[in-house]
């Protein structure tokens, strides 16, 4: 489990507490419960001395200190009630004395005296080699007739047993209640947190391409509730601002065709004219350039506002990616042989695949001319096409100049070259590649780059086959 995921720190925190909670109740638990036994047994004793002091005792004079003495052995018979009784007179002469409990729980003759100049009601705890006696004591007599000290006590070993059987059953008790509060918890707590987990993912899921889609409202009246909502509202407001920024770029590229082209055959035109001086014409044909790099831009960024769009699914047919990589191979071979560049091509045939066969024709089109842009004159290129456990692979490899390591993330970005300058000179947008992944993307195609600086690069592309069956019923 993860120690810093939200469910795991309130669990922790969650149980520590509750065993502190524990604990302490626990604790006060014992502590009352102790001095409440014990309260409750000095109080029992006091009224037995009481009864002792005012019903026998008060019979003297009339009876002797030895006739008291023989009724406290009948009427109370400490022995067998492992009780501990003494009369002591004031002058310290102990009248009576209770013999050793049954129960051995003290022994009698080890007991203090009272401290006999003390008048009316006391308690005191006196300890011994087992546990404590409680002792109640009260004083009768004076003012003319003897004054005697009654004590009567009780050990408290029984109340001592009961209060360690409770510690035992505490301390079994309290962990197992804070296993089940715990995993009680956990459970609670992972529930309570699920709706998030599912927010996360499709939160995760949902890109610049997906931006319709919305998270899930968890129905319950909460925070997540709210956040959820707030959440939605905020990818509505991130898909219009998008999609008006996209609609302005295929606005803009679609405005700009019309007066480029215009502007293209007008300077043709110019440039036809026989009687223009050399530098004119040097600068007329730098400028048709400037205007057909311009121009390629435009197309490029049309291209791009269209996939993004969706429509590359607008002609969505089974074909030969083989036989359309050969021919397109076929057809910029001149390219090629203007660079002295050899192009070797590999196919098995039937490689069939499911999409827009222009725009796939279009990825074959830009890697093949990044290929032979960027390998220099006597240089080889090869293209192969071939099937892999379900995949059709489509691999167009040079040995020009490569790429360096660091820029290999980002050739796929909009308007992203390696090196500007050189680019600039090749003629080079930096849109190829990012119009091949936004077309890959749309066919649900994998595409990949490996490349050695001076060696040579490799551009990899991964799409689903399809089965002959249906490329034959549509063909
Ligand atoms: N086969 C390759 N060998 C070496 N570098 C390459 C290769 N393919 C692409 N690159 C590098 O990646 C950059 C991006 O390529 P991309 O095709 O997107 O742009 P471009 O070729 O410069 O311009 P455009 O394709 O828009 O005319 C290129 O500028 C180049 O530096
Ligand atoms: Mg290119």
């Amino acid at each position: 489990m993860n120690s810093r995921s939200l469910s795991f720190r309130l669990v922790t925190w969650y149980a520590g507490l509750l065993t502190v909670v524990f604990v302490l109740l626990g604790a006060l638990t014992f502590y009352f419960l102790r001095h409440y036994l014990e309260a409750n047994l000095l109080d029992i004793q006091a009224r037995r001395a009481r009864q002792i002091a005012y019903t026998l005792l008060a019979g003297i004079p009339g009876s002797s200190e030895a006739v008291v003495a023989k009724q406290v052995e009948v009427l109370y018979s400490p022995e067998v009630n492992d009780r501990f009784i003494r009369i002591t007179r004031a002058d310290g002469e102990v009248v009576y004395g209770s013999g050793f409990p049954r129960d051995n729980s003290f022994d009698p003759t080890r007991v203090p005296l009272p401290p006999l100049a003390r008048n009316g009601e006391f308690y005191r705890k006196e300890s011994l080699s087992r546990g404590e006696l409680l002792l109640a004591a009260v004083t009768y007599g004076g003012a003319g007739s003897p004054r005697y000290v009654v004590e009567v006590g009780v050990s408290n070993l029984r109340t001592e047993g009961t209060l360690r059987q409770m510690l035992i059953m505490m301390a079994i008790g309290l962990p197992i209640a804070v296993c089940f509060a715990v995993t009680g918890g956990f459970v609670l707590v992972r529930r309570a947190l699920k709706p998030v987990e599912q927010i996360a993912h499709k939160a995760e899921d949902i890109t610049q391409h997906n931006l319709s889609q919305r998270l899930p409202v968890v129905q319950t009246g909460d925070e997540l509730e709210r956040l959820s909502i707030s959440l939605n509202h905020m990818i509505s407001r991130l898909e219009d601002s998008i999609q008006s920024s996209k609609q302005f770029v295929a606005d803009a590229s679609h405005e700009l065709r019309t007066p480029l082209t215009v502007l293209r055959g007008e300077l043709e035109g110019l440039a036809q004219d026989q009687q223009l001086r050399p530098p004119t014409r040097e600068t007329l044909g730098s400028m048709l350039e400037e205007v057909d790099r311009l121009a390629e831009i435009v197309e490029g960024l049309l291209a791009l506002s269209r996939l993004d769009a969706g429509e590359a699914n607008s002609e969505w047919v089974p074909f030969d990616l083989a036989e359309l990589a050969a021919s397109t191979a076929d057809q910029m071979s001149l390219l090629a042989e203007d660079k002295n560049i050899t192009v070797i091509c590999e196919t098995s045939p039937g490689v069939n695949v499911e999409g827009d066969r222009a725009r796939m024709k279009q990825v074959v089109v830009n890697l093949l001319d990044n290929a032979i842009k960027y390998t220099p004159s006597g240089g080889r290129v090869c293209l192969k096409i071939s099937r892999d456990d379900g995949e059709a692979i489509l691999e167009i490899a040079d040995d020009g100049i490569g790429i360096p390591h660091e820029a290999l993330p980002h050739v796929f970005k909009r308007f992203y070259r390696v090196d500007g300058s050189r680019s600039r000179e090749q003629g080079g947008a930096g849109l190829g590649l990012s119009i091949v992944k936004s077309i890959c993307a749309a066919h649900g195609a994998q595409v990949e780059v490996a490349s050695i600086p001076g060696k040579g690069s490799r551009f990899r592309i991964r799409q689903s086959l399809v089965n002959k069956a249906s490329v034959h019923a549509l063909s």
